[in-house]
Parts: structure tokens; sequence; C-alpha cells
């Protein structure tokens, strides 16, 4: 067996590069000697001359084979397959090879986007389940597994079931439990791991998809792990699922020209997770667990933790991330992102109406988290507070409940006959865009559901207090796209 120490994707490029091999092919820059100057000072000559074609490494096939076979090992799974366009294209993968036109997948309406992007091309029909919601955090909790049992009991012909576990705000559902459930009624369990790709590295994180029994799931490893922007796996296991059909939707949907760059990188980051994950992840559960409770005594300011756990759909939590609530400094989590930057030059992954989201990670030291702790507090005791966030917000917390009506499949939809109306005209009509609000990246509006009179006075409020939104045809959102007729 080939020891997890050992990168052997990266070692293929170094001896190619160690060759000094004159390139005639692509990519064009020729091995940074063609790229702009100023580009070639910025990110360094030793990074342009790893940049190579894959069609380069002598033996190329063999070696990302092995390289998906140490990835294999280290995450306990049956096959894995190296992604260089996210998790988004995972989720694309695993539905594109499980579900065709009209199967029923079982899916949370507060899922990503990629998960709806993925049953838009499948021309699969979404049976929505709900997340519980924590109207006092303003936060959906994670999907109860009595909601899928429920769902399964309705729709017997389903598919799949497809999750998104952890949540963005790293709350996790009981992922064995569901995997019973679905695999006793005989359906494919796939789970969007974005936010999940160090589980398996340590104890005291939540349980892994594939230690589960997910039959498939897709982590970003450039999320939480070491590896570049756009990196990310995609992991079977079990016989459910046909590998082959796997790796030709992912020949389907991913660039025939994948970065070697981005590959190595992800050899690189299994490496560091396999030999010392457990090290390194002790070290960010302190630095997190310790800035949790530092917030805490923060006057306004609540981040919660594992107390959350035992609540519906919260069934374990990854401690790293830091969600804090800041609803009683009487500014809005928008309002905090900005002061945060413009004030003490800090950038936080998220903010909404009532949270921010701080991400903690292996790349961060005691340094950094002491100055976020130090700016949290300068802000609540020196940046002038309102008395009270508008009344007005508070039910928003009432959406978080609506399930809207779908009433055409998204992909019907997305390809149906359309046109354009003005916002305020669209109610009662039936959307054919998606939009999103981003981050999280959870659609507001899915094509095909019918535009009720509460989204769009929560859209409008949501916007006017701060919210981005992703995916609009016109940003201003004047008007909207829907169903002729
Ligand atoms: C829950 C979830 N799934 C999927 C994705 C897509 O991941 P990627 O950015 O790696 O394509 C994201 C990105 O934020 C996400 O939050």
């Amino acid at each position: 067996m080939v020891s997890q120490e050992s990168t052997p994707y990266l070692d293929a490029l170094l001896k190619y590069v160690k060759n000094k091999t004159i390139p005639f092919h692509t990519p064009g820059h020729k091995q940074g000697k063609g790229v702009a100057q100023k580009f070639r000072n910025s990110i360094g000559e030793k990074a342009l001359k790893l940049d190579l074609d894959i069609d380069d490494i002598e033996n190329y096939e063999n070696v990302l084979e092995e390289a998906e076979k140490l990835a294999t090992q280290a995450y306990g799974a049956d096959y894995s397959f190296f992604l260089v366009n996210g998790s988004t294209s995972g989720v694309l993968t695993m539905i594109l090879s499980t579900c065709s036109d009209g199967d029923e997948i079982i899916v949370p309406r507060g899922a990503h986007k990629s998960i709806f992007a993925g049953i838009i091309l499948a021309g699969a029909t979404p049976v929505f389940i709900p997340s519980e919601i924590d109207e006092e955090l303003h936060i959906p909790y994670n999907i109860n597994p009595r909601d899928i049992e429920k769902a399964i009991e309705k729709h017997p012909n389903a598919k799949a079931v497809i999750i998104v576990n952890p949540n963005y705000y790293g709350l996790a559902t009981d992922m064995k439990k569901i995997a019973q459930i679905t695999h006793k009624a005989n359906k494919l369990l796939l789970v969007d791991e974005a936010w999940g790709a160090h589980f398996k590295f340590h104890p005291l994180l939540p349980c892994s998809a594939t230690e589960a029994g997910a039959d498939m799931c897709a982590n970003s490893t450039h999320k939480l792990l070491s590896g570049m922007t756009q990196t990310s796996m995609l992991h079977i296991k079990g016989n459910k699922v046909n590998p082959a059909r796997v790796r030709a939707m992912i020949n389907l949907i991913q660039t025939t020209s994948p970065s070697c760059l981005l590959r190595a990188s992800l050899d690189c980051a299994r490496m560091q997770m396999a030999t010392e994950g457990k090290k390194l992840l002790t070290k960010t559960i302190d630095l997190a667990t310790k800035a949790r409770q530092k917030i805490n005594k923060i006057p306004g300011l609540y981040c919660f933790g594992r107390e959350l756990i035992g609540k519906p759909g919260v069934y374990d939590m990854d401690t790293t991330r830091l969600t804090i609530n800041v609803k009683n400094t009487g500014h809005t989590g928008y309002e905090v992102e900005q002061i945060l930057q413009t004030t003490y030059k800090i950038k936080i992954e998220m903010s909404e109406l009532f949270n921010i989201v701080v991400i903690i990670s292996i790349g961060d030291s005691e340094q950094d988290i002491d100055y976020l702790v130090s700016c949290l507090i300068d802000f609540t005791s020196t940046i002038p507070k309102k008395n009270t966030l508008p009344k007005k917000y508070n039910k928003l917390a009432n959406f978080l409940h609506h399930l809207p009506q779908q009433v055409l499949s998204p992909h019907s939809a997305v390809f149906g006959k359309q046109k354009a109306v003005k916002l305020t005209d669209s109610i009662g009509e039936v959307s054919a865009e998606l939009i999103t609000a981003f981050p999280p990246g959870v659609p507001l509006l899915l094509p095909g559901e019918k535009i009720s009179k509460e989204i769009i006075e929560y859209i409008q409020l949501e916007r006017a207090a701060g919210m981005q939104l992703n995916g609009a045809i016109d940003p201003t959102l004047k008007t909207i796209v829907i169903i002729e007729g």
C-alpha cells in the first residue's frame, strides 16, 4: 500500500519540471515564460512552471488513479474523484448520475443552489422537506430525520434523498439515522458535505457522510481544508452507485483541461490531513472554543455552541464554526460586517440580518483570533448603537417557515415560455428564475414556484437591509421573469 505521506500527483509535476522538457503544448504561457511580467511577479515562477496540461505528465492516468486512491483510503470511501470545479460539480454529478427526467428526489427546500441546478439539469422533480427554524436566532437548524421518513412514506417512488450536512452554521443532523432510513426504503442517500471535508479527521467533529453510510458525498477541500479555491472531492461508499457512470458524468460537466495545480493541491491537502489532520484540527477546535467563550462575555453578542444539540434537526455541531448573533447590538449583521471591514480590516465569511458567520480553520493563528475578539469588544463598546432593530424585521423569521408552492418542475420552468414583468405585478405568477441569497447560496425563489406576496415582501425588506442576491436576471430586481400563460 502506498503511504499517505506520498503525493504522487505533485511528484509527477515536479518530475516534468526537473526534466527541463521544452513545451510545445498548452498552456500557451509555456510554464510562465509568456505571462505578463506583473502576473509572474505576483504569483511566482515556481507556481507557473507547475501549471501544466494533464497530457504532459508521464503515465498520467496511473498518477491520477494513485492520488485518488490515497484519498479513497484517507476518507474511508470505496471510490474518490478529484474535482476542479468545486463541490458544485460534485453535487451536479451526484444528481445527474442517479436521477433522470421526472424522477423524484427528496431535498430540503433550504439546500444550496447547486442542488437545484442539478435538479434542473436532470429534469428531476423535487420533493421538499422543511428545515426546523430557530426563531430567536433567525437561523434554520438542519433536517429532522423524521421529516425524511415522512417524505419517503408519501413518495415511495422517490429515487434518492439529498441533504446538506452540516449547514452553513455548522449544525449537523443525525447522518447515521438518515442513512438507515433511506437504505431501509431502498433509496440512495446523497450528501452535499461542502462544509465537512475535515470531519473524517477528528473525533470531536460530526460523523462524516462516508462513515455514516451515505452512498455519495461531495466535500469542498478548498473551504475548510488547505485545497486551493475550486478544489473538491466526490466520494462513493458501498455498491449501490456505479462508479463508471459517476466518472462519465464528471467527464460530461467538467472542463477537458483540469488544472494540474489544483489537482496537486488536492493531493497535498489529503496528505496533510492523513498525516497531521488530528493535530491541526485539535488546535483549530481549541482556538474556536476559546474565541466562543470570549465572544459570549461581550455584551450584546451571542455565539452559540453545543447547547443547541438536541433541538430538532441538530444532532451534532462543527464547533470550529462561529455564528455570532448581533441582534442585541442594535445593528444588523450586514452593518456589523461593514464595520468590521472598514474600521478594523476584518473580512468575515457571511452576514445576515441578525448574524455574522466567521470561519476558523487550520490556517488561523491565536493572534488573528485575539484580534477579532478585541475588535468585537471595541465595536460593541464604542460604535453607537441604535436602540433596537426595527420591529418589521422580526416578522421575517416567519418567512423561514414558509414552504413555497411548486407548480411546475424546475426544469420545465427554466425551459418554458417566459416573459419579464414588474416584480410588484408578479404575485400569483410562476417564477422562471432562480434567485438566491448569497451567501449562504440558498434560493429565495426557485423556477416553477408560485410567487407569493410574502416572498416579495421578504426580498424587498432583506434587500433594503443589505442582503446580496445572486442569479436574478434583472439585478435591480425591478422586473422578474415568469412563465407566460
Ligand atoms: C452547502 C453548499 N453546497 C455546495 C456549495 C458549492 O461549493 P463550491 O463552492 O465548492 O462549488 C456551497 C458553497 O458555498 C455550499 O455552501
